[in-house]
């Protein structure tokens, strides 16, 4: 009898609270939350659409529950300054799953880290020591490297005699260069042969990728429902399995570094080489190591892939931008050699393309969540502690009250309006802004402008056959980062001399 008072009396103790605290606050408004499933039931797959549908019900700033955690969503510029800048310190910490919080060694890394001296210290890291401007400039080589590989391999491939005029899904190679260059940079080896074949090492490397995309995608409703996750525990127990893969993994990786920098006392400028050196001045533990060195595949790879996807899928479908483009890359660079990142500074209309991709398609678009570490007021509205605040960049940049035509995609625009994309300009946060800015927003931003410049340079794309421009499926795939959801195909016909169509090769550094 006492067993069965206290079984009901704690659910009923915790809904009371739970009303209790909705009363006490001020809420933003938003869609009626049920019981223990909050907005669960009428949340469509492609979050960032169904949210900026909701902004216009509900307002720029609305509240939906992810079975009965308060999350806050603002939608407006003004509302972005209020969480990133006025109160950004109160909302910088993190809201970990229980999946998250296995990935990141309870927060031990930078992503998913709560904002506190470990946060500061690893930041501090990130900024003057992995993301520096001369460690930027020192890993180029390798960003060249692979992305002339990138353009290597299409060639081959839209050269073969039986793949004439075929269209190729693009995809496949965006993914594997941003796979090889971000494996590199984060653990200084290429896992790919001179032939083309991935090595064992880089078989393992990627079987463990995949399963952190079905693990952390396999959003099971013992994410939102923390009452029924003793029900999961297969997935529990996969959780773990993959984590001591990954950690078996990195922890090889990083004892090679080691034997390697002992024989030659050389040390390389890739993130492992880094850490390792950086380990006692900056009092890193070695999960904090691991952490750190997965967070950077995470954060680094489909961001990228995404954007040039988008990007070139905007090109195929404006042909008169893909021309300004070339003309532009003709005149600067012109026809005799391939283009460089020290060609960026010169080519002024190439920018304002990859600043137009990254306004209407940021591969992040409500960023990552922030979570309140104290109560504070959003837009007049109460925040209380423990909320997670999401701010949709994707309606920013499509905000009619402040861009003209917002969903034409029109890179000119850039020439009229000085808008900065790093954080400064609340109208477009593609990388976010704050304390928890992307710190890798200068490496992607050189990364992804140099990939579309030597797409569009040593080729032109165009649709499939019997594809028209307008038929191109522009839908985003539901997820946290958003991929195309009709991967695209276009037709590439080179336009410089076969023998520009080669990899520039360097070794390690
Ligand atoms: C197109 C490329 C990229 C985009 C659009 C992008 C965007 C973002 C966004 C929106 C955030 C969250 C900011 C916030 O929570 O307020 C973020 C965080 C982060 N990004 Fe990127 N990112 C890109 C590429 C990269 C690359 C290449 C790296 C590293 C190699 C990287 C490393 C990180 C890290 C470590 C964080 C966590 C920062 C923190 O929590 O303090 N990102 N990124």
């Amino acid at each position: 009898m006492d067993f069965q008072l206290i079984f009901l009396s704690v659910p009923l103790i915790f809904i009371a609270y739970k009303l209790f605290n909705r009363l006490r606050f001020k809420l933003p408004p938003g869609p009626r939350p049920l019981p223990v499933f909050g907005n669960l039931y009428d949340i469509k797959p492609v979050l960032v659409r169904c949210f900026t549908e909701w902004s216009q019900q509900y307002g720029p700033i609305f509240s939906v529950y992810l079975g009965s955690h308060l999350n806050v969503v603002v939608n407006n510029a003004a509302l972005a300054k209020e969480v990133l800048k006025d109160n950004d310190q109160q909302l910088a910490n993190r809201n970990r799953t229980k999946t998250i919080e296995k990935f990141s060694k309870n927060g031990m890394d930078l992503i998913w880290s709560d904002y506190g001296p470990h946060y500061v210290k690893v930041r501090k890291l990130c900024t003057l020591e992995l993301f520096s401007a001369k460690r930027l400039d020192a890993l180029r080589p390798i960003r060249e490297d692979e992305v002339t590989s990138m353009v290597e391999s299409i060639f081959k491939d839209c050269s073969a005699p039986e793949n004439k005029g075929k269209a190729l899904m693009l995809r496949e190679y965006l993914g594997m260069m941003a796979f090889l260059h971000i494996t590199r940079l984060t653990f200084g080896k290429r896992f790919m042969n001179n032939e083309g074949i991935i090595d064992g090492q880089g078989q393992e490397l990627k079987g463990i990728l995949n399963d952190a995309i079905k693990l952390g995608t396999k959003k099971s409703l013992a994410e939102y429902l923390p009452w029924f996750r003793f029900l999961f525990k297969a997935e529990n127990e996969a959780l773990a399995e993959h984590d001591s893969r990954a950690d078996h993994f990195t922890k090889k990786i990083m004892e090679e570094h080691t034997i390697a920098r002992k024989k030659t006392g050389d040390t390389k400028n890739h993130f492992v080489d880094a850490l390792l050196t950086l380990q006692k001045q900056y009092d890193l533990s070695q999960d904090t190591i691991i952490g750190l060195l997965w967070d950077m595949i995470s954060a680094g790879m489909d961001t990228t892939t995404i954007t040039v996807e988008w990007a070139m899928a905007e090109l195929v479908r404006n042909p008169r931008v893909q021309k300004k483009i070339q003309e532009e890359l003709d005149q600067v660079v012109g026809t005799e050699r391939l283009m460089t990142e020290s060609d960026i500074s010169n080519l002024p209309y190439l920018q304002c393309v990859i600043k137009e991709c990254f306004r209407m398609h940021p591969p992040t678009p409500l960023m990552l969540p922030h979570k309140a570490n104290a109560n504070v007021k959003i837009g007049g509205y109460d925040i209380p502690k423990g909320a997670t605040v999401s701010v949709n960049v994707w309606a920013l940049a499509r905000d009619p009250a402040v861009w003209k035509d917002p969903l034409e995609f029109r890179p000119e625009r850039f020439f009229e309006m000085d808008v900065d994309m790093k954080g400064t300009d609340y109208r477009l946060l593609p990388f976010g802004s704050g304390r928890r800015i992307c710190p890798g927003a200068q490496l992607a931003i050189n990364l992804v402008t140099s990939m579309v410049g030597h797409m569009l340079h040593n080729f032109t794309w165009t649709p499939p056959a019997g594809v028209r421009v307008e038929d191109i499926d522009m839908m985003e795939q539901p997820g946290t980062v958003t991929y195309m959801k009709t991967p695209l195909e276009a037709v590439p016909t080179p336009r410089l001399a076969a023998h520009l169509f080669r990899r520039v090769a360097v070794g390690n550094v």
